[in-house]
């Protein structure tokens, strides 16, 4: 018998229909849903977190990327869990460290470049409850602490992975460590949606989701579509993040900076100034100069640098991720503890000016940054001098005070700017804050 052969004729009406059916399945039209909109008011206003790197490599002292730095063999980095032990790890101290220190939210190292899972997770073995003798999940026990304070907990998720075989064809990173084998792409894109599913299923209510390791495989097809999909429909309020240095792509929630001021360019993978957009930014940044624990890094950040980063970051609109690197017995190096409590001590006195501001009207320069609630424009002086002069500026002062005594400032309008001076008695070696209330 003679098959009929049904010639398909192109019924473009119907395409249209189509196409407006399965519209809202693709990407480019995301759609933030109303909770997420809502997170991220709350994400940009927030202004400061806590990053926390940890993992098995913290045992080894020499920060997060020592199996591809030393090129430690498969093997060899397997024997790491076994005498991973942080017994003296207090999520409670944790938090309470943070919340001290005027943070409103933690991100932790879920999972690695090292690809080793810091939770229980169904996915693979490789992970601190089956392979240390440790035996519990970490991330549970800070889910709980977190809730408790109020602190909102963000996993970071690697994307790129030396250790899981699937991670194939390997990206630009980690080609020294012996004992690779080849695996299968899909199989791991399928293996980052069930950790995904599990991290947001398991641990509560997630801030956020914040990527890295993109730049390994830029010409990789990660299917963020699917993968930002799946994450906005466990948990729509969940902020999406990607550490990829480029413009934010759909389904993204935030846009977020590596040690670089967004549009300062101070990294060769600084993100290009036209790639900068509107979303809520977030700038991560090391107190010495490793993420993680790193026994012999002692260029620790004075207590001034690192207030007036925050500061800055604020002036740039954008919250300041600082990192912490716990030692594998699940302290914090009593340094970094420090330096957190001094941050939270100014903040206490002076967060009235940074928490739910915007980066002011002000552009920022090396003296000084602004931030802005409405009509009040706080100018932060941070390099301490008697007479400033802010050109350009021409807009009606109603009142202008130092922030901290409330004496008024003596100021003058020229043709060419804003001139006043703060006396001896008002200038603060990290941050002079005039309080302007704009008319
Ligand atoms: C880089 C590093 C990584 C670190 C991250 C934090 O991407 O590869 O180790 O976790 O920066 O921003």
């Amino acid at each position: 018998m003679q098959r009929k052969i049904m010639k398909f004729k192109p019924n473009y009406l119907l395409l249209i229909v189509f196409m407006f059916l399965i519209q809202p399945l693709c990407s480019q039209s995301y759609s933030p849903a109303k909770e997420n909109l809502e997170a991220r008011k709350w994400f940009a206003d927030a202004k400061f977190g806590l990053f926390i790197h940890w993992g098995v490599y913290s045992v080894l002292g020499d920060g997060e990327w020592v199996m591809q730095l030393q090129n430690i063999s498969i093997p060899e980095y397997e024997k790491l869990p076994t005498f991973f032990n942080p017994v003296n790890y207090n999520a409670a101290e944790w938090v309470k460290m943070a919340k001290d220190a005027g943070m409103k939210y933690i991100c932790i190292t879920t999972r690695h470049h090292d690809g080793f899972s810091m939770f229980d997770t169904e996915l693979t073995d490789y992970n601190i409850v089956k392979s240390s003798p440790y035996k519990k999940d970490i991330l549970k026990e800070l889910a709980v602490a977190c809730e408790k304070e109020g602190i909102k907990l963000f996993f970071y998720y690697s994307l790129l992975d030396w250790h899981n075989d699937d991670y194939y064809p390997r990206g630009s990173t980690g080609n020294g460590i012996a004992g690779r084998k080849d695996g299968n792409w899909e199989k791991y894109i399928a293996f980052m949606k069930g950790q995904l599913t599990e991290l947001l299923t398991n641990y509560g209510e997630i801030g956020g989701i914040w990527f890295d390791g993109d730049w390994d495989k830029k010409e990789a097809d990660w299917h963020y579509d699917e993968i930002y999909q799946l994450i906005h429909r466990l948990q729509p309020q969940c902020l999406i993040g990607n550490n990829h240095h480029e413009a934010i792509k759909p389904g993204e929630d935030f846009q977020m900076f590596e040690k670089d001021l967004p549009g300062r360019s101070t990294q060769k993978f600084a993100s290009k100034a036209e790639d900068i957009g509107s979303l809520p930014k977030e700038v991560c940044e090391t107190i010495n100069g490793s993420w993680g624990f790193n026994l012999q890094d002692r260029h620790h950040k004075s207590d001034k640098e690192l207030i007036q980063y925050l500061i800055k970051a604020a002036g740039y609109g954008t919250n300041l991720l600082l990192n912490v690197g716990p030692m594998p017995n699940g302290k914090i190096q009593e340094e970094h503890v420090k330096s957190l409590e001094k941050i939270g001590d100014w903040l206490a006195v002076y967060g009235e000016t940074i928490y739910g501001s915007e980066g002011g009207i002000l552009a920022p320069s090396e003296d000084l940054v602004s931030t802005q609630k409405g009509k009040k424009l706080y100018v932060h002086l941070l390099n301490p001098k008697e007479n400033w002069f802010l050109p350009g500026f021409n807009t009606k002062i109603e009142n202008m005070t130092f922030f901290k005594s409330r004496a008024k400032v003596k100021y003058q309008f020229t043709d060419f700017g804003l001139l006043f001076s703060t006396p001896a008695r008002e200038q603060d070696e990290i941050d002079t804050i005039i309080e302007i209330t704009l008319k």
